[in-house]
């Protein structure tokens, strides 16, 4: 007979347990999911009418579920001990320091919180690792907990990584690819397996749950952001002997991915792809690689990230080299700070970098995001080591409340991000934009969504990623 969940407790209440376990309350009211985080004012907000992230469709389910089946809370020790299955999704940051440095996962939260479900415990619990690890972090939490089982008490581990995208998430969760899920191939293991895949199976069909052992499912998580990843810097480089050749790389791109064998998503060209995953997963793979003593897989997947890197050099080059090679007091609009479109999420955005490197060069920098919050916009533009620089910053860089604002007196717009808010004809009235902008205008799409052609015939001077000079 298979376990049944009934109370499902979720250790990180962020971008992936929030949306995830209110996904499963929405779609399993037989099941009681507890949300718990150790920072007070996020769960403060999942408890009020502005939940902590921005994400299309999770108000709705958040607030029909909330008091229902659905709890947020700081109580750690209570959901624990109360739960048949606990999620760990808690942060997995790239370390700062030490072993690994730049490259290695930093699992102190993961080992906390795994030390935490063990101390609390008084009953057999399925311990589920949600949070994007290296791959074998799983034995480390099964060490953990089996020092601290006894024959009363077991502990059942199983991988459950998440492939949900932001802006996205809630589709992505309601109707998934797949749903996968790692477990021991023990008899224990895998009745624990089939606990999860009877609570996924209340809306997912269960030829899209796939269940493999703890380190194939451990891998696929960083594999399949390392070939997304790949798409783009195969693509972006491709779109460098665009602008060199007079090939467009929207038409390139549409070429190739009607091969049904290649396929069309995940081939635009950009100013270079940002998030919490891609980068942070391949530097991980790396890692991995490098311990196990395989350099030349090492160097074949960094080279992903290096040619991220520089894609958004390439691309500020471009920007000085059009504003006649100096960019000192001149002002730069910047349409976007958000890493894509319909998130308030700027990690690894390449705006950051973007506005970095405007600001080295004097630039006088003013960004407008539909999303993104001034403070998160300073704190990202802020040197870390530097105490306080904001003051500094203030003198280079304003925020604006809009586009229109952002764009007044401008030299330059650079489109850093895809809002549907900055497509021509969509909402924005470019002519008005033109008219108050300084001349010549410049116009430089890094997201590929402008009619370079209407543009024009306003005015700008348009220049597009992937595609030469016109
Ligand atoms: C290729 C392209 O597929 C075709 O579109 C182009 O016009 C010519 O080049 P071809 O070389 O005939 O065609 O065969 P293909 O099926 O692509 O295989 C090429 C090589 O890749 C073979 O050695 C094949 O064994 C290998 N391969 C293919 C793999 O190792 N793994 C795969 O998943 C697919
Ligand atoms: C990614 C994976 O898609 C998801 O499955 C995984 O669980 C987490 O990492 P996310 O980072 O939220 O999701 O967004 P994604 O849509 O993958 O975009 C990542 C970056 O790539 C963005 O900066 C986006 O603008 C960029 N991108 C994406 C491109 O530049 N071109 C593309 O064709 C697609
Ligand atoms: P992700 O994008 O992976 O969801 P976030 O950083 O958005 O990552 O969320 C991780 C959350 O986990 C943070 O809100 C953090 O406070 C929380 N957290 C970290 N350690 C613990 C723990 N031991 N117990 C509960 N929550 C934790």
């Amino acid at each position: 007979m298979t376990t049944q969940v009934k109370k499902i407790c979720c250790l990180g209440a962020g971008y992936v347990g929030g949306p995830t376990c209110a996904v499963i309350a929405y779609k399993c009211h037989d099941i009681d999911v507890t949300i718990v985080d150790l920072n007070e004012s996020r769960i403060a907000a999942w408890n009020s009418d502005h939940l902590p992230i921005y994400e299309p469709g999770l108000d709705k389910i958040v607030f029909e579920r909330r008091g229902k089946n659905l709890f947020f809370t700081t109580q750690v020790e209570q959901s624990v001990l109360e739960a048949d299955l606990i999620f760990v999704s808690v942060n997995t940051p790239t370390k700062k320091s030490g072993l690994g440095a730049g490259f290695a996962a930093d699992l102190a939260y993961v080992e906390s919180a795994t030390r935490q479900i063990a101390d609390v415990a008084k009953s057999s619990k399925i311990v589920v690792e949600k949070s994007t690890v290296p791959c074998r972090t799983a034995e480390s939490m099964r060490t953990i907990l089996e020092a601290n089982s006894n024959e009363n008490i077991r502990f059942d581990i199983l991988s459950n990584p998440e492939f949900l995208a932001e802006g996205t998430a809630i589709n992505d969760l309601l109707n998934p690819d797949r749903v996968l899920i790692g477990g021991l191939q023990t008899p224990e293991g895998m009745k624990a397996q089939q606990a999860l895949v009877e609570v996924y199976a209340h809306w997912v069909p269960t030829d899209r749950i796939i269940t493999t052992n703890l380190w194939s499912s451990e891998l696929s998580k960083l594999a399949a952001n390392a070939l997304l990843a790949q798409r783009i810097s195969s693509i972006n480089a491709l779109s460098a002997i665009c602008e060199a050749t007079g090939a467009d790389i929207d038409e390139v791109a549409y070429a190739c991915g009607r091969d049904t064998r290649i396929g069309p998503k995940f081939l635009k060209a950009s100013v270079g792809f940002g998030g919490s995953c891609f980068q942070k997963d391949i530097l991980n793979l790396v890692y991995l690689s490098e311990q196990l003593n395989l350099p030349e897989v090492a160097a074949y997947w960094k080279q992903v990230v290096d040619l991220n890197e520089y894609q958004k050099k390439r691309f500020v080059s471009r920007v000085i080299k059009t504003l006649f090679n100096t960019i000192t007091n001149k002002k730069i609009a910047i349409f976007g700070f958000a890493f894509k479109k319909d998130t308030g999420d700027t990690r690894e955005s390449a705006a950051i970098t973007l506005c970095k490197d405007f600001i080295q060069e004097n630039a006088k920098v003013r960004i407008y995001d539909p999303k993104v919050t001034t403070e998160q916009i300073f704190l990202d533009l802020s040197e870390p080591g530097v105490v306080d620089n904001t003051k500094q910053l203030k003198n280079r860089v304003t925020i604006a409340k809009s586009a229109y604002e952002a764009s007044e007196d401008a030299d330059a717009i650079v489109i850093t991000t895809e809002w549907d808010e900055f497509k021509v004809s969509i909402e924005l009235d470019y002519q008005k934009i033109y008219d108050q902008m300084h001349k010549p205008a410049f116009i430089f799409d890094g997201r590929l969504i402008l009619d370079a052609e209407k543009l024009r015939n306003i005015g700008f001077r348009v220049h597009t990623i992937g595609r030469a000079e016109a």
